[in-house]
């Protein structure tokens, strides 16, 4: 028979990946995404799905524990994977606070909810920056899921937090969840505020391209169907109380996809403007997938060369979606963060 999947953060750029991705792949599941539309939030990543019978969108947050509750109570789901999170690093140093409420509070506040109905399935969706970083010159060194978590931000360390309580929940309670920890995703519907989708769209309209420090740091890229083909199977197949590590064994330096971008779009090199550093700067992320290829037979399958076409072919065959994004509150972000670079 069919199930019930909560999806929070759906209207955001991974949990919509996942959305399409299981209403193609389960004709006979429901799916109910849950957000309350931050700035980062939008409907219209939505539309299609919006259009299918076993979709509906609810919007709620996840630390309102009365809504949350009245609305499990309603759906009695059997799965809840929580995306819904304050995600922009940059964002968490300029201010905290939202992200101890969303990504820690919020995480609580699901779980209790689900631990008072006994939903039989949470999972919770992390990132690699709970490890903290790796030097550059070690590139034997990856992260596995005994990697001490040593997180550098406040998004990094509020989800650790939360990955904390989720292990703990799983001793204490029994609860039955699992983590995954997955490297940079990119892909369609990505915020314009994160490296690849904003340098597609500073090229697109020959603005400069902010590299911050000497643009050597590297992170590990994903495409992101192939990070829900993951989550997909942990959810079906995972075991209870699990950590599993995602990665695309696909490391770049910033400088590199940057250049790669200005190359595909026939723009100048001379569009790379060095900035001043993010505080903190994480050096370089790599992910060792081994766990989850062994137990759960998960191996990523767009290769970068293929993922990054798609992908700026989706930002120009789909304008409206990003310039509605960069005319509104956005621009007054961007001006704080880039005003003058
Ligand atoms: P995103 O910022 O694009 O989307 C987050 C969504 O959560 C938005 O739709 C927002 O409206 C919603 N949301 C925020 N606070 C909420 C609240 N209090 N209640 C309900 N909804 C709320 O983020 P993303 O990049 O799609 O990331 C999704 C998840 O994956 C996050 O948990 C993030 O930590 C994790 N992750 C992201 C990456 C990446 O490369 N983007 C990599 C690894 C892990
Ligand atoms: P980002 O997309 O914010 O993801 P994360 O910080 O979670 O890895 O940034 C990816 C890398 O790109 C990171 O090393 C910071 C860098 N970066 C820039 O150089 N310029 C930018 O304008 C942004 C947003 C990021």
């Amino acid at each position: 028979m069919g199930k019930t999947i909560i999806v929070t953060g759906g209207a955001g750029f991974i949990g919509g990946n996942f959305v399409y991705y299981m209403l193609n792949k389960y004709p006979d599941y429901k799916i109910i995404c849950v957000d309350c539309l931050t700035y980062a939030g939008n409907l219209s990543t939505l539309k299609e799905a919006l259009k299918n019978p076993n979709f509906r969108f609810e919007k709620l947050n996840i630390c309102d524990k009365t809504g949350v509750k009245k609305l499990f109570e309603e759906v009695k789901p059997d799965i809840v994977v929580n995306f819904a999170a304050e995600s922009h690093v940059d964002r968490s140093i300029e201010g905290p606070e939202v992200f101890v409420d969303t990504n820690i509070k919020g995480t609580q506040t699901l779980m209790e909810v689900c631990r008072e109905l006994n939903i039989p399935r949470y999972h919770q969706v992390s990132t690699d920056e709970v490890y903290g970083d790796l030097p550059l010159d070690r590139p034997d060194l990856f992260f596995t899921e005994t990697t001490p978590i040593h997180a550098s931000s406040p998004y990094s360390a509020s989800k650790a937090s939360a990955d904390l309580l989720v292990l703990a929940y799983c001793r204490t309670y029994k609860f039955p969840a699992t983590i995954s920890r997955c490297s940079n995703n990119y892909g369609p519907y990505h915020f314009p505020e994160k490296l690849i989708p904003l340098m597609i769209i500073n090229a697109l309209a020959d603005k400069p391209l902010p590299v911050y420090g000497d643009g050597l740091n590297v992170r590990d890229w994903l495409y992101v169907e192939d990070h829900c083909k993951a989550i997909d199977l942990i959810i079906h197949n995972g075991k209870i109380g699990e950590v599993y590590n995602i990665g695309g064994h696909n490391e770049m330096a910033n400088i590199d996809i940057v250049k790669l971008i200005l190359k595909k779009l026939d723009k100048p090199e001379s569009l790379i403007t060095f900035v001043e550093d993010r505080k903190g700067h994480d050096r370089r992320y790599a992910i060792d997938p081994t766990k989850i290829h062994e137990e759960l037979g998960w191996l990523p399958e767009t290769k970068f060369a293929d993922g990054i076409e798609k992908t700026i072919d989706w930002y120009l065959n789909h304008k409206d979606w990003w310039q509605e994004i960069i005319s509104g509150e956005y621009q007054n972000y961007y001006e704080k963060m880039y005003g003058g670079k």
